[in-house]
């Protein structure tokens, strides 16, 4: 029988510990920390994603301030907005929703964030020094995925990972955090993509297998060796009889008596994801020093 890995148990339980961390900053009568998110547009998965970022923010004491901007707004506003925020000392984590409408240029958004308040880890100076190993902010995704393994007790030291996905949110940074020398590290890693030829041949080979492919249910059980630990990153919506269901990457029913830990889809990543973020906040609040 698989471990299945909660979590939203774990994720509220980061979420107890940050809220008792701000709790403690209050009670010194400091300043609580603050998180703003800048909205663009009206797409409806961007808005339930910054409205549940602002709720959690809002659960452990996090002060959040949603700017929304419609559609049509100009680059030059927006990075007005974010000059504004750099400045301001009640700003602790600054975080512009992604996509962007097509006329802003997202990496001039993103590279105009303080790095010190880039709490997604997307700036290129986060991404470098995530690179080199150098204490930053790391994406809320393998932050997230990290922080599942050490609480499960899972080290994956000399394994063999397997990230099947290299976008810069999850599979390129993930990839580089497993591999380095470090705590939930010193993995030997092979990421596969879209190239990869005969893909089976090399999940197969996989003690710990991550799926970040964005294509529901695309790791069967002839992907898997037996024993292996599967982090399904994957969040897709498919029609069923009985209306939509959420399903990850990896074929779940399939894979489970086969593997020896999995993450369920709901209730594994992406409750992590969003800890993440708060976790990433109460970072920037410190100034990185925490
Ligand atoms: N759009 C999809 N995922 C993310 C994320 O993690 N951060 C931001 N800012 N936008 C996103």
């Amino acid at each position: 029988m698989a471990h299945i890995i909660d979590g939203k148990a774990i994720a509220r339980t980061i979420r107890s510990e940050v809220a008792e961390q701000v709790r403690l900053i209050v009670n010194r009568n400091q300043r609580k920390p603050g998180l703003n998110l800048l909205l663009v547009g009206e797409d409806s998965a961007s808005n339930i994603y910054v409205r549940n970022k602002s709720k959690d923010c809002e659960q452990v004491g996090i002060a959040s301030v949603v700017q929304r901007l419609p559609a049509d707004v100009t680059e030059e506003q927006v990075l007005d907005i974010i000059e504004q925020w750099n400045a301001d000392k009640n700003v602790d984590g600054i975080l512009v929703q992604l996509p962007l409408p097509r006329h802003i240029d997202e990496h001039r958004v993103i590279r105009t964030i303080d790095p010190l308040k880039d709490v997604d880890g997307f700036h290129p100076i986060s991404a470098g020094n995530l690179m080199i190993g150098i204490d930053g902010f790391i994406p809320c995704t393998p932050a997230g995925v990290l922080e599942l393994l050490k609480r499960s007790n899972i080290d994956p030291s000399g394994m063999h990972a397997v990230v099947v996905g290299r976008s810069n949110i999850v599979g390129k940074p993930l990839s580089m955090l497993l591999a380095q020398k470090r705590p939930q590290g010193n993995a030997t890693v092979t990421i596969c993509h879209t190239g990869t030829k005969d893909l089976i041949e090399y999940t197969r080979s996989a003690d710990l297998l991550v799926a970040a492919i964005g294509r529901a249910q695309a790791i069967t059980r002839e992907h898997v060796k037996e024993g292996a630990v599967v982090i399904d990153v994957g969040i897709n919506r498919i029609p069923t009889p009985s209306g939509d269901a959420m399903v990850g990457d990896v074929d779940y029913a399939s894979v489970f008596d086969v593997v020896s830990a999995i993450t369920p889809v709901p209730g594994g990543v992406g409750p992590m994801t969003r800890a993440m973020l708060l976790t990433n906040t109460l970072r920037a609040y410190h100034g990185l020093q925490k």
